[in-house]
């Protein structure tokens, strides 16, 4: 009589539990070690189309993010994946050329591990870039925004569910972007003749872009400038006690009035594109002239 082998699907597996997320940023800090075993002094986020980096950052090593244990993947046009270890301006800078997004599906903790990885590599402040639209009817595309101050509107944390393993329950956020870092950047500015705009960073999942009345509502929420990134590394970097300095390539007017044109990924990249001639020497001088 043929009957249904039941000690088969009684069988148990024997996989392995997911370690902690204190024990991943361990194991992905250790490859590094293995290729790179010098501390890095700052981590350096770009975003997108901003992923070309100018001859003066000495490439010392390339990390693909796929041979890296735990790290995420980029899915993301112009973000290729790769973390680099480079030399500027006297700095090293682990420097990540490609970054993951709420809206390719990764979970908001994947998200961060590369922040938390950065401290466990000895870093002290991550310098993080995004593209961005302008709120503010004042900026240009092409223009850079320093990020004083972000709202966040994921709707997400990276440290829901996290125990005290790599940083405090409830971390202060006051001064989330380090107000003498910000200084510096603009003596920078001033040193380059370059000019830079101010402003509050909006933080949102994607990947649509916002409707006309959205974006009327994050202006007068206070902020000027909107994108799909950079508010959850923000979060984990002052959590595990790095300093945070922000900059946005502004690349579309994201007014939501009647002189709202339609958005474009091409419009997004190219103005990157243009702000990154900007962003790129104020990084330099910013690591060169402290
Ligand atoms: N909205 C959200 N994210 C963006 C935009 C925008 O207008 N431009 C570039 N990233």
């Amino acid at each position: 009589m043929q009957g249904i082998d039941l000690t088969r699907s009684k069988q148990k597996t024997t996989k392995k539990p997911m370690p902690s997320m204190a024990e991943q940023v361990h194991i992905a800090a250790e490859h590094i070690r293995n290729i790179y075993a010098n501390d890095i002094d700052s981590g350096l986020i770009l975003g997108s189309g901003l992923g070309d980096i100018p001859d003066y950052f000495k490439v010392i090593e390339t990390i693909p993010y796929h041979d890296i244990p735990y790290f995420p993947h980029s899915t993301a046009p112009s973000h290729s994946g790769k973390l680099l270890i480079a030399e500027l301006g006297g700095s090293i800078v682990a420097v990540f050329q490609g970054r993951f997004h709420l809206y390719e599906g990764w979970h908001v903790t994947q998200i961060v591990l590369g922040v938390y990885t950065l401290k466990a590599l000895g870093a002290s402040e991550l310098l993080v870039t995004n593209a961005a639209g302008a709120l503010n009817p004042e900026f240009k595309p092409g223009e850079v925004m320093l990020i004083e101050d972000h709202l966040n509107f994921t709707g997400q944390s990276p440290l829901i569910g996290q125990t005290e393993e790599l940083g405090p329950r409830f971390p202060d956020m006051s001064r989330a972007y380090e107000p003498a870092l910000l200084d510096h950047m603009r003596d920078c500015a001033g040193t380059l003749g370059q000019s830079l705009q101010s402003g509050i960073y909006a933080g949102v999942t994607g990947p649509a872009l916002e409707t006309s009345a959205e974006r009327r509502f994050y202006r007068m929420a206070g902020a000027d400038a909107i994108g799909m990134s950079t508010v959850p590394e923000v979060i984990a970097a002052k959590h595990c006690g790095l300093n945070v300095l922000g900059m946005s390539a502004i690349t579309n007017m994201a007014v939501g009035d009647a002189s709202q044109q339609v958005d474009s990924i091409e419009e997004v990249l190219n103005n990157a594109a243009i702000a990154s001639q900007a962003m790129f020497p104020l990084l330099r001088e910013f690591l060169q002239s402290r």
